[in-house]
């Protein structure tokens, strides 16, 4: 199947504008300002049932639709922050096929009218945001970004910002906030970004991920029909899905949605190097539970709601698979690490309840732990969930819930032998 998402594997230089524009770029923009109204472009991208690609897969035509017409300031944000470990798709995109992008998200723009679209980088594209906003000042030149955009009368410019390397700042209101210059928290919802108040500078404001976004230009070129013929009804499309760890060929790849597991890693990644087995898949970074690599997760379809079954979530499909060699103490003690560290502290269960279980795990894998710790990584962890004010609270406490659940043995052999590291089966603390 020729690629969706990812043509810059199929077309060589099609980051470069005319060669976009070549192979039929900006006639979806073209058709929108030209011969749709605002609300049949919204319509489009409901019939095809979209879904946002950025984690929590909501319908991207319906957070459109919630902006309000009367509103006299609209904005559309771009979530280029790109920072759940293992995902590397957005880069690609950015990188290979950035006129896409930009496409998309005019097409978001002028679906609710918006006066501007803020691109938001993690601070590590510097590179890429630069490179950006040339491609931006090609469209600009070619009167497709910018005053009276094609002659239609609306105007919309298009700005890139760079964040500053913090994670916390992928969450779309404290994107909005560190886009504001103010602190990079959370806010508190209501009110959402889509509503008065809730927004950039307080105006109704769209936030989607580049890969959403990026689906967009091909919905209004081929109709909502045809893309709901790509995947499965529930979760239609092309996803791409990048693999990292215990795999013969990590990278981005891009397949409808409702692919099974195992084809994923076995027929299009080449498996598990050097003959191993595969013991664990993180199927959405560190943010999701870990699945065990049983057969009834393998041979599942990788759909929103086939992986909720499994009891994870596809999250941004970022899948780090780990080997029958895997520590998963210390797999679990590296995401809570991480997750400690990016904790941004406005919530006390998320700000003490990282730190502790950081804490725990610092004891287990020196081999000091106790039965009693264990206890503590089964009772923290459930005191974070659904009481914080962003979702990062959740995030920490799946990789210990699911660890502990799975792979219990694996914690009892710390608590029963607490001198394995000194046998040197323990890897480095984190
Ligand atoms: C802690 C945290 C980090 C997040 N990081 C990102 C990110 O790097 N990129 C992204 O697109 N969405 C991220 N999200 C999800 C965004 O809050 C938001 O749901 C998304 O940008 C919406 O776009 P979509 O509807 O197109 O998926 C994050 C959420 C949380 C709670
Ligand atoms: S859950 Fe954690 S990261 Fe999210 S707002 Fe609260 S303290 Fe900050």
């Amino acid at each position: 199947m020729a690629h969706i998402l990812l043509r810059d594997l199929d077309v060589p230089d099609i980051w470069q504008f005319d060669t976009y524009v070549a192979n039929g770029g900006y006639a979806a923009l073209r058709k929108s300002v030209k011969e749709l109204s605002p609300d049949e472009v919204t319509k489009i991208v409901i019939d095809a049932n979209l879904r946002g690609r950025g984690g929590a897969g909501f319908p991207t035509g319906r957070k459109w639709s919630f902006i309000p017409k009367t509103a006299q300031v609209k904005y559309v944000t771009v979530n280029a922050d790109e920072s759940e470990p293992g995902t590397f798709k957005d880069r690609q995109l950015l990188e290979g096929n950035p006129h896409q992008l930009i496409e998309g998200a005019m097409i978001a723009a002028y679906a609710i009218q918006a006066t501007a679209v803020y691109i938001y980088c993690r601070g590590e594209f510097w590179d890429l945001a630069h490179a950006l906003e040339d491609r931006i000042e090609e469209a600009r030149k070619a009167n497709l970004v910018g005053e009276n955009v094609l002659g239609s009368g609306w105007s919309c410019d298009m700005f890139v910002h760079l964040g500053a390397g913090a994670y916390i700042c992928g969450e779309e209101s404290a994107l909005l906030n560190s886009l504001q210059g103010l602190l990079g928290q959370p806010r508190v919802r209501p009110p959402f970004p889509a509503q008065m108040g809730g927004g950039l500078y307080y105006w109704p404001t769209v936030v989607n991920n580049v890969e959403t976004l990026a689906n967009v230009p091909w919905i209004i070129d081929h109709g909502a029909e045809a893309y709901k013929a790509i995947g499965t009804p529930e979760s239609p499309g092309p996803k791409i899905f990048c693999l990292s760890g215990h795999v013969a060929k990590p990278g981005n790849y891009e397949l409808p949605l409702g692919k099974t597991f195992r084809e994923l890693i076995y027929d299009y990644a080449g498996g598990i190097p050097n003959g191993k087995k595969l013991k664990a898949i993180l199927p959405s970074g560190a943010s999701g539970p870990v699945l065990p690599a049983t057969d009834e997760v393998l041979n599942a379809p990788m759909t929103y709601e086939s992986v909720a079954a499994l009891g994870s979530t596809l999250g941004s499909a970022s899948f780090i698979l780990m080997d029958e060699d895997t520590d998963m103490v210390w797999a679990a003690a590296k995401m809570i690490h991480f997750f400690k560290h990016e904790s941004c502290g406005k919530c006390t269960p998320c700000r003490e309840g990282t730190y502790w279980l950081d804490q725990i795990y610092h004891r287990l894998l020196r081999g000091q732990g106790t039965a009693r710790d264990l206890e503590q990584l089964e009772r923290v962890p459930k005191q974070m969930v659904g009481v914080t004010l962003c979702a990062l609270g959740d995030f920490a406490a799946n990789p210990v819930l699911s660890t502990v659940h799975h792979f219990r043995h694996e914690y009892e052999r710390y608590i029963k032998q607490p001198a394995l590291e000194k046998a040197g089966a323990v890897a480095e603390p984190v």
